[in-house]
């Protein structure tokens, strides 16, 4: 699994705990900054993530914001990119049981960094359940 990951200033210090533990599980990495806590536009950052993924470069990417809302905002503009906004390990499951998600968004304002690190485990342990859900996920497009 090769995952991309992107903040802004609100996400900075959750993105450097949730890289140290994916590395820690041996898993790649991309980081798509920003690397620091001056203010930036999170939609930078996130375009750039989910780009690396329509690319293929990577297979799965993690976007934290404030809130989560802009990285799911931005994230789910881009034609191939199903992003779920998570603030529990059941719904990041869940997004990519019953929505295939390929993109997480974390609210690191509203969450902890061990909670956040919980969502990115559940995320990862789950599998797509097909059938009905990829029906529905056939009518997102309008
Ligand atoms: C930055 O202040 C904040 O607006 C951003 O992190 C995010 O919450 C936007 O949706």
């Amino acid at each position: 699994m090769k995952i991309a990951i992107g903040c802004d200033h609100a996400g900075y210090e959750m993105k450097a705990a949730i890289i140290k533990h994916l590395q820690d599980k041996k898993h790649q990495v991309d980081n798509y900054g920003t690397d620091g806590l001056e203010s930036v536009d999170y939609t930078d950052y996130g375009h750039q993530v989910c780009s690396a993924i329509e690319s293929g470069k990577n297979d799965f990417g993690i976007l934290i914001c404030g809130t989560a809302n802009g990285m799911t905002m931005t994230a789910n503009k881009h034609k191939d990119i199903r992003c779920g906004l998570c603030w529990l390990p059941e719904i990041a499951e869940l997004t990519k049981q019953h929505n295939n998600a390929n993109v997480i968004a974390l609210p690191a304002r509203f969450i902890s960094i061990d909670l956040a690190i919980e969502i990115v485990d559940a995320y990862l342990s789950a599998e797509f359940e097909g059938g009905r859900h990829q029906r529905r996920i056939d009518k997102i497009a309008c």
